[in-house]
């Protein structure tokens, strides 16, 4: 089984950045958003991205001008914008990265199961929920996988490739054939919550938000504690605003109502407090630092 027609639900920060390695990756993608505005911002994010790593692939002397042009023409050529998830029904595989919401996901599985050609394959990016639930929900959990990417998409190395006790081998396969010309290395995980890295992951960084409502340290010391002394390339709070502190919150929360038995799992207040402050971290302007794009302000 080999992917060729790629379908991306959602174009923020997740799904443009699968759009955009699916795509150089050879792969013809439909991307599908709720509203012309989204879809494109995150084309012009893109846009903006794909021109970035040509040109610095000219500077370390692995593509000519032309090559890197190619690149980029060549890249935003093989994908198409819509509004309607009818665009995607020939598409042999099918991601979602929308919106952290079980129900909402279930949803959108439900939907895309009427609509898809029998074969086409569906993966979720869920950070978190159980593939399963959204496996049987699609109506075909056979061709079900999780497929976790890691933000920035396109800089990031790694995709988590989930299989549940239903998904077929052949499914599997394709999954982690298509990681890998997505650029990425593959590992496989079970449907366990969080997968490997946000199993340890999220927790770490709960850790240091409660240190840091503590006052054991500040945000500054906490995070270059980790960059210097474990040779992290940012530190939790810094990678906390990375991330998202919604984000980070839909997942504890998730988790706390499923295991609340689990000490890993808990919500730290000031995460609460934040976010309900509106202030979601670099996508925002402001989470644990203030934001100017890219940059700490
Ligand atoms: N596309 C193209 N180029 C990009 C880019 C993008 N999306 N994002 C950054 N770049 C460029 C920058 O512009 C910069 O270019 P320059 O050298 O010309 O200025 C270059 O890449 C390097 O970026 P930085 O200057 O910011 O330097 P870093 O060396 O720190 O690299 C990083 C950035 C790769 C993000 C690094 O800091 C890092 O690895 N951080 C940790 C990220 C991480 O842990 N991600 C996982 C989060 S968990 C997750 O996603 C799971 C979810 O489910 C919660």
């Amino acid at each position: 089984m080999k992917i060729q027609k790629v379908g991306v639900v959602g174009c923020g920060l997740m799904g443009h950045g699968i759009v955009q390695v699916a795509a150089q990756g050879g792969c013809d993608v439909v991307v599908v958003e709720a509203e012309q505005g989204f879809l494109d911002k995150g084309l012009g994010r893109i846009e903006k991205s794909v021109t970035k790593l040509s040109q610095k692939l000219v500077e370390k002397g692995k593509k000519t001008e032309e090559q890197a042009q190619e690149m980029v023409t060549g890249t935003l050529g093989r994908i198409t914008g819509s509004l309607d998830k009818a665009d995607l029904a020939d598409c042999d595989l099918v991601v979602d990265a929308i919106v952290e919401n079980l129900e909402i996901k279930k949803a959108l599985f439900a939907e895309l199961g009427g609509i898809c050609k029998p074969e086409t394959v569906f993966a979720s990016n869920t950070s978190s929920f159980p593939i399963g639930e959204m496996a049987d929900a699609s109506g075909r959990p056979d061709r079900f996988v999780g497929l976790h990417f890691f933000n920035p998409v396109q800089l990031m190395r790694l995709v988590e490739v989930v299989r549940t006790e239903s998904t077929d081998e052949d499914v599997f396969a394709a999954a982690r054939a298509f990681g890998e010309a997505c650029g990425k290395t593959p590992v496989s995980c079970k449907d366990t919550p969080g997968f490997v890295v946000n199993r340890l992951l999220v927790p770490y960084m709960t850790q240091a938000l409660l240190m840091l409502d503590r006052g054991d340290a500040s945000r500054e010391d906490i995070d270059a504690a980790m960059q210097l002394g474990c040779g992290h390339p940012m530190g939790p709070l810094t990678l906390t605003d990375y991330v998202g502190l919604d984000t980070t919150l839909f997942i504890l929360q998730g988790w706390k109502e499923r295991y609340p038995d689990e000490p890993a799992f808990e919500v730290p207040a000031i995460l609460e407090k934040l976010v309900a402050e509106g202030k979601l971290g670099r996508k925002t302007g402001e989470g644990f630092y203030k934001w100017d794009g890219d940059k700490k302000a």
